[in-house]
């Protein structure tokens, strides 16, 4: 893996008790090794998605009536 003061800067969005959005081309090396290229990238930043590390939509299912996390 490259070091990170090589890399170029990455823009990265987070979305309140939602995923973390990276809107370019990345690299996504999974917890069992497996690499991916993505042109755009939702993670699970909500821990529920059955797809991790990407963001499946089940973080909406956390999110009660008054749009505040339960
Ligand atoms: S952020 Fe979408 S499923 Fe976790």
């Amino acid at each position: 893996m490259e070091q990170a003061q090589n890399l170029p800067a990455t823009t990265v969005l987070v979305k309140a008790a939602g995923p973390i959005i990276i809107p370019s081309k990345c690299i996504v090396t999974k917890a069992d090794g497996t690499v991916e290229e993505k042109e755009k990238v939702s993670l699970c930043g909500c821990g529920a998605s059955a797809n991790k590390p990407y963001c499946d939509g089940a973080h909406k299912q956390l999110i009660s009536t008054d749009n505040k996390t339960v």
